[in-house]
């Protein structure tokens, strides 16, 4: 990657921003001392500009809070008991914690606290190496007592305390680890690893909102696979999200059906492929869905006499497993009602290409996916990952006729429903006309008003009707 010296001038320049140094220079003289701290510095260093600005400092909330106010249109003491305020200064959004000495009770879930004197002391409690890193206000002092400078050239993840005190500190850690092997390309460090392995499960006393969390940040980063391998392989995933570990379904003797598990994180990396071809963006639905959409499989797997393996309705029993997984996860009910959703309909066009639908069978796959329609075409075209190329390339072929055949209906059926006010029958009975070309005449005749001013009621359709009649 880069060396030591662009990193470093990277560091000063995406961290030009002024309030740095307005905020060190009004720490500095309260006789506090200031430093950027954790994600910004890191990600300054790999050449973003970090969406937050956390820094650290040995002033105490009240302190902080006390300095802030002035210069600020808000302030909010969103971890006050943690020593984290939070401040709006003018378009910027930064987060000023204490010091932190603390640790997580490695029992119950609730951090205890305790504030540091140093910044050294609050570094080493840290993550990862490459978030312990930090830089002095106003000095422009880079400070890292743990090589994360080192650690992120070599795009290595570790901790810089043992990895069990780390983990212990925080369970949650280990899943920040497999995010940040997705979000940031970064290798999880063998030791670091190992510790995930053998503590995997203190991951279960953290609370479901916080792995939802980091589940979802790991899904919607642009290369999911590492840390979806790396909960998986650390046994880390078989306690928060045992359905996909168990997608690793032996591969039977003829080789029948392909390693569902290697499939499906395939099918997520095509997700993300097809989300701009749709209109979508960093789609957690869609993502999840991905995820999620074979874990019908394993209980519904049946060998077939003559060998074949078959998944009968894995499709409505996958998306029955995932709602209760996604509710077990916290996810709120219109992601869970949309996922499986699209879970139960990920089959229906697998019957497309083998005999033409209907029209109405068309009408009904839309009408079925609701709001879903284009997450379901991108997961559908998603889960095509045969190397037969001909196979491929049928599917795709009949699902772009399936969408222009979409197209037409939807285009047709906004044109049919357009209609004059008053239909044959009743300009009959209105002008006391017989069937012939008359009538014909005067739907035209409304019909192009309906088209030129929308619609303008039925006793006005009746008098213009009328007037017309009598005008000609
Ligand atoms: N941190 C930590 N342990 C945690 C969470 C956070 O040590 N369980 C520290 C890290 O130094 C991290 C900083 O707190 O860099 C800020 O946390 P957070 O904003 O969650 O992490 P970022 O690295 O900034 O990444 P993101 O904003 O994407 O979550």
């Amino acid at each position: 990657m880069q060396d030591v010296a662009k990193a470093l001038e990277n560091l000063q320049r995406n961290t030009q921003n002024p309030l740095l140094d307005r905020l060190g220079a009004l720490f500095e003289s309260a006789g506090f001392e200031l430093a950027l701290v954790g994600g910004p510095v890191r990600d300054a260093i790999l050449g973003r500009v970090a969406p937050d600005l956390d820094f650290t400092t040995n002033a105490g909330p009240d302190e902080i809070l006390k300095l802030l106010k002035p210069i600020s249109s808000a302030t909010w003491d969103i971890g006050r008991a943690f020593g984290t305020i939070a401040a709006q200064i003018g378009d910027e959004k930064v987060e000023i914690t204490t010091y932190r000495a603390d640790s997580y009770d490695s029992e119950t879930r609730k951090p205890t606290v305790e504030f540091g004197t140093n910044l050294e002391d609050d570094l080493i409690r840290r993550d990862f190496t490459v978030n312990a890193m930090a830089l002095r206000l106003p000095s422009r002092t880079f400070v890292d007592p743990h090589s994360g400078l080192r650690d992120l050239l070599f795009t290595t993840l570790k901790t810089p305390s043992k990895p069990e005190v780390s983990f212990s500190d925080d369970p949650l850690r280990m899943m920040r680890a497999a995010r940040f092997a997705s979000q940031l390309g970064f290798v999880i460090e063998p030791e670091t690893f190992e510790a995930m392995v053998s503590m995997r499960e203190r991951i279960s006393i953290i609370s479901m909102e916080r792995v939802r969390d980091e589940l979802s940040k790991l899904l919607l980063s642009s290369n999911p696979r590492p840390g979806l391998e790396a909960l998986v392989d650390s046994g880390i995933a078989a306690i928060v999200l045992p359905e996909l570990p168990a997608l690793r379904l032996e591969l039977d003797e003829h080789h029948h059906h392909k390693d569902v598990y290697q499939h499906t994180i395939t099918v997520v990396e095509q997700a993300i492929d097809y989300e701009k071809d749709y209109g979508l963006a960093n789609d957690l639905v869609l993502r999840l869905a991905a995820l999620l959409h074979d874990i019908g499989k394993p209980a519904t797997r049946r060998l077939e006499p003559g060998g074949a393996v078959s998944f009968h309705h894995h499709d409505v029993v996958g998306a029955k497993l995932a709602k209760k997984r996604l509710q077990e996860l916290r996810f709120d009910n219109d992601t869970i009602k949309a996922v499986s959703k699209l879970i139960e309909l990920h089959l229906r066009f697998f019957g497309y290409s083998d005999q033409q639908w209907s029209d109405s069978a068309v009408r009904r796959y839309v009408r079925d996916a609701e709001d879903q329609l284009l997450r379901l075409h991108a997961l559908t075209r998603a889960d095509v990952t045969t190397r037969n190329r001909r196979k491929a390339d049928r599917l795709a072929h009949a699902y772009d006729d399936l969408e222009q055949r979409i197209k037409v209906l939807q285009e047709q059926e906004e044109l049919d429903s357009l209609r004059p006010e008053l239909d044959g029958a009743a300009i009959m009975e209105l002008l006391n006309l017989k069937p012939g070309p008359e009538v014909g005449k005067a739907y035209k005749y409304l019909m192009e008003i309906r088209l030129d001013e929308g619609e303008i009621g039925r006793a006005e359709a009746e008098k213009r009707l009328l007037s017309w009649w009598q005008s000609r």
